[in-house]
């Protein structure tokens, strides 16, 4: 039997943002590691692991997330992906900067701490930061500011919350339904573009992110990291 068949047998895993895409898989591969699964999300009967329970859950909403987390009860894992805005320049798209910062940061940092009363004393957080928070690129420098501080974030919280431990996960570009809000000429350019700024020469897959999800909960001895898992994108020229 594989280990990761069984190496969440028995535990609750929250996902925050497991509606879609990256939150998605990490539920699957939650579900399949053994996990109960419960997704939170604004429109959660979008997800389409059998048997994840359904919570709705606005994570912008300070209310809404204590609410949420009362109705979960204790939870031995929390994984963060929710993020919603999809700003171009940081200077030019105050409003959807504003969005971004909202659900992304606010977001990971509102469910981090209704998260830190019902979480396990071996359990764990995996928030979700991305390649531009140490790489920039002109046109997502909103995403450079948050994915920083999320990566701040972690770290500040694996000193407070130890001996719970508190991770980053740091995709490079993976093609999922954030990718529907560009006009399909654009979204076949950037993705083309990502795929030649790697070292591996593609973009990635969910279920690749997930594993590093995976990991992040797995692991008892990885606290404060940042994993990146974006097919050499910070590397490549
Ligand atoms: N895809 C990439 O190339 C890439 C690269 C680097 C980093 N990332 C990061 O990875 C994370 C996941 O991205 P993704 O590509 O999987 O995006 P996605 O498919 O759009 O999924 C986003 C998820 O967040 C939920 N969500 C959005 N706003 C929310 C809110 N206010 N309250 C609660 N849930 C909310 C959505 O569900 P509902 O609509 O049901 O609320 C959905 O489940 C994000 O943090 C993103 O910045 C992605």
């Amino acid at each position: 039997m594989a280990v990761s068949e069984q190496a969440l047998r028995g535990e609750r895993v929250l996902v925050v943002g497991g509606s879609s895409g990256i939150g998605e898989a990490v539920a699957a591969a939650a579900r399949d590691a053994g996990a109960a699964v419960i997704v939170a999300s604004r429109r959660p009967s979008r997800c389409r692991v059998d048997g994840a329970q359904l919570i709705e859950l606005d994570v912008t909403d300070d209310d809404a997330v204590e609410r949420a987390f009362a109705l979960v009860g204790a939870i031995d894992h929390l994984v963060c992906t929710a993020a919603s805005g999809f700003p171009r320049d940081l200077l030019s798209s105050p409003e959807q900067t504003r969005l971004l910062m909202e659900s992304k940061l606010w977001g990971q940092y509102r469910c981090a701490r209704a998260a830190a009363e019902r979480l396990a004393e071996r359990g764990s957080i995996t928030l979700t930061s991305g390649i531009r928070s140490r790489r920039p690129l002109k046109g997502s420098g909103a995403f450079t500011v948050v994915n920083m501080a999320v990566e701040g974030m972690a770290r500040a919280l694996a000193l407070e919350l130890a001996p719970r431990r508190v991770n980053v996960i740091a995709p490079g570009t993976v093609e999922t339904p954030v990718f529907d809000a560009l006009p399909p000429e654009v979204r076949q350019r950037r993705l083309e573009a990502a795929a030649a700024q790697t070292t591996v020469g593609r973009i990635g897959t969910s279920e690749e992110i997930a594993q590093a999800a995976l990991m992040c909960m797995t692991n008892s001895f990885l606290s404060g990291a940042v994993l990146d898992i974006d097919g050499g994108g910070m590397l490549a020229q």
